[in-house]
């Protein structure tokens, strides 16, 4: 059995690639994180209608596109037109959207360790979580560590498990879940990844208990991820890459 001082991973994750500093989930916030010295990073993974696996984190086009409507009714093509750096500043105009498979090459490229976050369409949550873990696998064969991948979606992650076993998968909480013990069983998580204000000493003993990993989201305060760290959580997610840095 693996032992819990061993994360493997970095303790420091750049949310959505390059966390407020960048526009979200595009290959020009990873390399952002990047520059800031990150090695590691999360990013939000959905499906276009042609089942292409690109990032997003809305369920929604309209606010981080110049377009608007339900990512799933358009095709990779016509999503591949789109500006998704405007809305965040003028510097990233015609900043594209970023398939998984460019991602993939960026982070390996650089050698960043990656977590994706499956965000699926609804209704299509095996299906995207089959999807993603399938290509995932492929893409990051090459990585040092396998990619991480997490999801709100319990149904998701059983659609990741089925067609990638060895994938480490981490179930995601917002709210605290009654059922959480009986899915990292079913779904055999590697890590629980929780709303930071969720986490106590208390819980973090049972996810140990569980020998599970702990990732915490979204703390932009050093003092608060110095504490959590303290705690014994094994990584934390921010939005402050340019303070809250794997050196910190
Ligand atoms: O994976 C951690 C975090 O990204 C989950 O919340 O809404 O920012 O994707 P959200
Ligand atoms: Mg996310």
């Amino acid at each position: 059995m693996r032992s819990l001082s061993t994360w493997p991973y970095p303790n420091i994750v750049a949310h959505r690639g390059g966390g407020n500093l960048a526009p979200e989930n595009t290959l020009a916030a990873i390399k952002k994180g990047y520059e800031l010295g990150h090695t590691m990073i999360e990013f939000d993974v959905t499906l276009s209608k042609d089942d292409i696996p690109f990032l997003l984190h809305d369920d929604t086009l309209n606010r981080t596109t110049n377009s608007q409507g339900t990512p799933i009714n358009f095709t990779w093509h016509e999503l591949s037109k789109l500006d998704a750096g405007r809305w965040f500043s003028s510097e990233f105009n015609n900043e594209p959207l970023a398939q998984l498979s460019e991602v993939a090459d960026l982070c390996l490229s650089l050698n960043i360790q990656v977590n994706i976050e499956i965000k699926p369409p609804k209704g299509l949550e095996e299906k995207t979580g089959r999807i993603v873990a399938r290509l995932a696998e492929t893409l990051f064969k090459q990585s040092k560590m396998p990619p991480l991948l997490s999801s709100f979606s319990p149904e998701a992650l059983r659609g990741a498990k089925e067609v990638a076993p060895s994938l480490p998968r981490g179930l995601l909480m917002h709210r605290f879940r009654s059922d959480w013990s009986n899915l990292v069983n079913e779904l055999e998580c590697y890590s629980i990844h929780l709303n930071y204000k969720l986490i106590t000493p208390k819980r973090l003993a049972l996810f140990k208990a569980k020998n599970l990993f702990t990732l915490v989201y979204t703390i932009n305060d050093i003092t608060k991820a110095k504490e959590l760290l303290a705690m014994g959580v094994n990584a934390i997610c921010t939005d402050c890459i340019d303070i809250i840095k794997p050196t910190f």
